[in-house]
């Protein structure tokens, strides 16, 4: 399907991060086009065209992103080859004369980062910066409004976070500050944004907010790395799936995930959104 001529096309609108930056540039009145897997699943919203794409088809995704000027990109869904997806989309997007792309990274991205996606990320910000193509990183920590999907079978959250603390963000600033960087015309070209909630909790704080949210108490039971593989057996997942999950803990227990940053309110002029604030927002997490 060949999409009408916009400058703005976004991704993963079929998704809760993608959606909220769809819907907020439509409630400004922009026109942009909305690049999805599956049309059939894209939102009906005022002033949108569709295009249609997976990130791992560098010719459907050239095709879609042809005369779109700036690109939002979530990251795709978690799979082994989730980095050579983004890379063969990123190079449709040059092939395609994009001008920029906005990229919904990782906080604390990097090569040696103790979560392991972290440095999928970091191979995706890598190659952003070597195809020469004008970018904004947005280094997102872990969403607030997944909180709720700490919480196991067994009503307490388990992992081997020791007593560290994480400055979990909701997705309505991340989205916030996507279209305020998607309408900027290049003004955050070459910015890193580190994309922080207002405080960074222990998982005992959290455990005790959510209780209050779901009126029920929820603890946080600390594991031990090797407990936290064990307890996560019974899913028979990959290994590079399991890694990842206990990797998330182990990176809040080494303070990766602490630091509280300032770009949010500096981007958008009001403060973070607390995780309370955005437990009770509902983010559709728990849908
Ligand atoms: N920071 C965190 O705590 C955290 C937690 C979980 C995930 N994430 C990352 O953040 C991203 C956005 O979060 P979210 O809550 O909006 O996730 P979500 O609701 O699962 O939405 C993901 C969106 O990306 C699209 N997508 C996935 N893989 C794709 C591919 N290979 N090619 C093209 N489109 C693809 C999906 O399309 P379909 O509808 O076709 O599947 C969907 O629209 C996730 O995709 C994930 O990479 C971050």
């Amino acid at each position: 399907m060949i999409a009408a001529q916009t400058p703005i096309a976004v991704t993963g609108s079929t998704g809760r991060l993608g959606s909220r930056v769809a819907s907020g540039l439509s409630e400004l009145g922009m026109d942009h086009r909305l690049v999805v897997r599956d049309p059939a699943k894209a939102p009906d919203l005022p002033g949108t065209h569709i295009a249609a794409c997976d990130y791992g088809d560098g010719a459907a995704a050239r095709t879609a992103l042809t005369g779109a000027r700036t690109v939002f990109m979530v990251s795709a869904a978690e799979t082994p080859d989730r980095v050579q997806q983004h890379l063969t989309f990123i190079d449709a997007a040059v092939a395609a004369g994009v001008e920029r792309i906005v990229y919904v990274s990782f906080f604390g991205a990097s090569a040696t980062a103790t979560f392991t996606l972290a440095r999928d990320h970091w191979a995706t910000e890598e190659h952003l910066r070597s195809v020469g193509i004008a970018h904004t990183i947005l280094r997102d920590n872990i969403y607030a409004d997944f909180t709720p999907y700490f919480v196991g079978t067994d009503g307490n959250i388990r992992g081997p976070a020791g007593d560290g603390r994480v400055a979990v963000v909701a997705q309505a600033d991340i989205a916030e500050v996507a279209i305020a960087v998607l309408t900027s015309d290049g003004a955050y070209d070459g910015r890193t944004l580190n994309l922080t909630g207002p405080a960074a909790l222990t998982l005992s704080e959290i455990a005790g907010i959510l209780s209050d949210h779901l009126g029920r108490v929820v603890r946080y039971v600390p594991e031990s790395i090797d407990e936290a593989y064990a307890s996560r057996a019974v899913y028979a997942a990959p290994q590079w799936q399991v890694d990842a999950w206990v990797s998330t803990y182990v990176a809040i227990a080494a303070g990766e995930l602490a630091t509280v940053a300032p770009d949010i309110p500096e981007v958008t002029g009001h403060p973070a959104t607390s995780l309370q604030q955005a437990l009770a927002a509902g983010s559709g997490a728990e849908r």
